[in-house]
């Protein structure tokens, strides 16, 4: 049998750091692999309006907000991803159409190679993963596959797309 060479130690030790919160009987529960996916559709199935919770998590309502003045925390993660520096104004250019197919119309102004909007994957990775209390990972356990879907036939990751939700 072909051998990986890591001594039976290292595999215990890989076993431990899993995080053990997110278990079903077979093991770690990873959405749409081995537990139901809640967030099918990536961005659009999260960022809602959670009446109930009091919070509004639609990019309608972000970008009203980001279009007068982003929050400073915001502004501070966003310029953080510019390659070369490049200089954010901390007002967002008018981009409601993008609305209606979340995050590929994004992604199109938001380009690595952009320069003026920040390069769209570090945005989201830093935006997800970084600053105190982040609720994606208190609240998500900061699973990639909220946003990576696996495509089971091929073995390809892809980020859907799509209109933002109106109820
Ligand atoms: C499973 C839930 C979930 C998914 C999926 C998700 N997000 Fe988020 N997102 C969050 C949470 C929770 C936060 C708040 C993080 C924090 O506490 O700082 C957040 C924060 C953000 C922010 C920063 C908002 C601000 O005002 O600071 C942006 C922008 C954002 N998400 C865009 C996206 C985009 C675009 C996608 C898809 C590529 C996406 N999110 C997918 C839950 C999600
Ligand atoms: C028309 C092009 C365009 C579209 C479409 C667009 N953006 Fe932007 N975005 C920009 C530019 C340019 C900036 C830099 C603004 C600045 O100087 O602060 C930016 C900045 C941001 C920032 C950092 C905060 C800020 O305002 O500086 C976030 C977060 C963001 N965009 C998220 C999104 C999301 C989510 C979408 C899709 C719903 C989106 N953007 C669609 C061009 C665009
Ligand atoms: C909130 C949504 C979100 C989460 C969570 C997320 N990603 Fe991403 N990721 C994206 C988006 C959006 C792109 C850009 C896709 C595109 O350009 O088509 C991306 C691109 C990437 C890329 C290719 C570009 C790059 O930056 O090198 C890698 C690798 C990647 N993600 C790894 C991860 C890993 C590993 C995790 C978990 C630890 C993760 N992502 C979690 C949204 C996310």
């Amino acid at each position: 049998m072909a051998s990986l060479g890591l001594r039976p130690g290292v595999w215990m030790a890989l076993i431990v750091s899993v995080p053990l919160h997110a278990e079903t009987d077979e093991g770690p529960a990873i959405a749409g692999v081995t537990a139901v996916d809640s967030h099918p559709q990536a961005c659009v199935s999260c960022h809602i309006d959670m009446v109930d919770a009091g919070i509004d998590a639609r990019f309608s309502t972000a970008l009203r907000q980001w279009s007068v003045a982003a929050p400073d925390e915001l502004v501070v993660v966003a310029r953080a991803t510019m390659p070369g520096g490049a200089k954010l104004t901390g007002k967002h250019p008018p981009a409601s159409e993008s609305l209606m197919d979340i995050p590929a119309a994004c992604i199109s102004c938001h380009a690595t190679a952009s320069g003026t909007a920040p390069p769209f994957a570090r945005l989201m990775h830093l935006v997800h993963y970084t600053g105190e209390e982040n609720h994606f990972l208190t609240i998500f356990a900061g699973q990639c596959v909220l946003c990576h879907k696996l495509n089971r036939n091929t073995g390809e990751w892809t980020v859907p797309s799509g209109p933002e939700r109106l109820d």
